[in-house]
């Protein structure tokens, strides 16, 4: 049965039983059927299940839902609309970046927080923002393409 958790997610509020020590990620799939972020490793080492608490980049694989708290939560669905993208989100359609897509979550919630802090960053600093994402199709030099036009956009 667990405990009931009320949940701000891309600006909606949402009313969840769970155990305590579910992870997040597992709530916003499971019970909330989103379809990002996604289940990778389990282990905050891909970045595959990555959103924002309040503006900061977490594994939602690892974080409890009783650890949440009042933190607003962005998905990538959050992030922009269709109509309105996030330049992160126009610069990887412009750059053509993804392949499968499972990683997408990782590299444009993390970049984001990171654009949003340095405006103007150098090529070592996107990379060490980045630093410890995986992408197993091998989109590496694109991503980095896209990041630094979004950074060219949002400067
Ligand atoms: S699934 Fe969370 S970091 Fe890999
Ligand atoms: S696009 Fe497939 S894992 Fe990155």
């Amino acid at each position: 049965m667990g405990e009931k958790f009320t949940l701000n997610v891309d600006g909606l509020t949402h009313t969840v039983m769970a155990d305590p020590d579910t992870p997040l990620l597992y709530v916003l799939r499971d019970d909330l059927g989103m379809n990002n972020p996604h289940f990778g490793c389990g282990l905050a080492q891909c970045g595959a299940c990555t959103v924002h608490l309040d503006g900061q980049p977490i594994p939602s694989c690892i974080t409890t839902i009783s650890a949440v708290g009042q933190a607003k939560i962005t998905t990538l669905a959050g992030l922009g609309t269709p109509e309105k993208p996030h330049p992160l989100q126009a610069a990887y359609i412009e750059e053509q970046v993804p392949q499968c897509g499972y990683c997408i979550d990782g590299w444009l919630m993390t970049a984001a927080a990171f654009l949003r802090d340095n405006r103007k960053p150098t090529d070592a600093q996107i990379r060490s923002a980045l630093e410890g994402l995986k992408c197993r199709c091998g989109t590496h030099v694109a991503i980095l393409r896209a990041v630094k036009r979004a950074a060219a956009m949002m400067g």
